[in-house]
């Protein structure tokens, strides 16, 4: 490194003797305020130690929102809508513990770090030895002018922010095993709301907010066309002045309805699952459990966006490529007194990824 300006620091002789060195005129240097008033430097040191502190105490806001907070509970945010509680606080708090931590850095750089203008000669890629060690040189130096050592209360409250840093990732693993109510996800699963005669609704969402009777809501079959595709809910989760919302059960219990002809149906996962040609299947993927309504009416093919698995719908739901251990739940459906479509039975398979099938004790 050479530095010709007020820093003490000179071009050594390997650099002047280089091809294409040439002096460089000074530049005039401006002190900062921290420069030459002690005051403000120890002013800065606490605004940066402030911040390494204030980082330590979201991380701490993030584990009590983790543990505190009901994961099935929902928060109305302007331009966002409807979203779970949890994660927005999970979110903010580990989000603001980051910004901290990088504010602080930049902060200690820009008010307390070494302000001079240094000037570095371009070389030939591989080092002298001469070079190696100083660069070994310009380290010890920097790392004496940074303040690491001379600063102790940010180093301090550095090393404190970084050790809190990977709390909330290790505790987020959590929920690999133990989902919210405590029950294990192959539990979680295995049961949704749909059950023997329950009114199927177009999936409208929670903002709209739409309320009717299930005359008025439900869909009856001549609602959909042959190649048609409807997302779909229980009447129960998609009324949202008559239930609590909950994200969880809404999508687990979240289906696609498809009408292809009769004959067209190859196989089914059940006998007389389906209404004059219209299927009901789970619109989770069992890949990983991305939400699917990519269908392609000519072969059937449902295609997930995520990692490009497909399911013939014709044929049970059956994996014909992609990454999807198994085929997806088929949901047998009827109509009710009133000509709706309904359920007949709950899912007979667990909805979503499979992950659910290994031994988690
Ligand atoms: S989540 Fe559907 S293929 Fe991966």
């Amino acid at each position: 490194m050479n530095d010709q300006h007020g820093t003490g620091l000179e071009p050594t002789e390997l650099e002047t003797a280089r091809p294409g060195y040439s002096p460089i005129a000074p530049i005039s240097h401006r002190p900062r305020v921290t420069d030459t008033d002690p005051k403000a430097a120890r002013r800065a040191e606490r605004q940066v130690a402030s911040m390494f502190l204030l980082s330590m105490v979201f991380v701490v806001l993030f584990v009590v929102a983790f543990i505190a907070i009901d994961k099935t509970s929902v928060v109305y945010i302007p331009v966002l809508g409807v979203v779970g509680a949890s994660n927005v606080a999970l979110g903010f708090t580990f989000g603001v513990s980051v910004f901290l931590i990088g504010a602080g850095a930049i902060q200690w750089a820009k008010k307390l770090m070494p302000d001079v203008e240094v000037v570095q000669q371009r070389h030939d890629m591989v080092s002298e030895k001469s070079d190696e060690n100083e660069a070994a040189a310009n380290y010890e130096r920097g790392k004496e002018e940074s303040g690491f050592a001379r600063y102790k209360i940010i180093r301090r409250t550095l090393i404190g922010a970084l050790a809190l840093f990977p709390i909330p990732l290790i505790v987020l693993l959590r929920d690999l095993w133990i989902t919210p109510a405590g029950e294990s996800p192959a539990e979680l699963l295995s049961t949704t709301m749909w059950k023997d005669g329950m009114v199927i609704i177009p999936d409208i969402g929670y903002e709209a907010g739409k309320e009717g009777t299930a005359e008025e809501l439900g869909i009856r079959p001549e609602d959909i066309p042959v190649g048609g595709l409807v997302s779909a809910l229980p009447i129960e989760i998609g009324l949202l002045k008559s239930a609590k919302p909950n994200l969880i059960e809404r999508g687990k219990a979240s289906i696609i309805l498809v009408r292809m002809d009769p004959s067209e149906i190859r196989s089914q996962q059940g006998e007389g699952w389906d209404y004059n040609g219209i299927l009901a299947f789970s619109k989770i993927c069992t890949h990983v459990g991305c939400p699917i309504a990519l269908y392609e009416r000519r072969t059937h093919h449902l295609l997930c966006p995520c990692h490009q698995s497909t399911f013939d719908l014709a044929d049970s739901g059956d994996v014909v490529f992609g990454p999807a251990a198994r085929r997806m739940p088929q949901l047998p459906i009827g109509i009710n007194d009133e000509g709706l479509l309904v359920a007949k039975a709950p899912f007979a398979d667990p909805v979503g990824p499979s992950f659910w099938e290994r031994d988690l004790t």
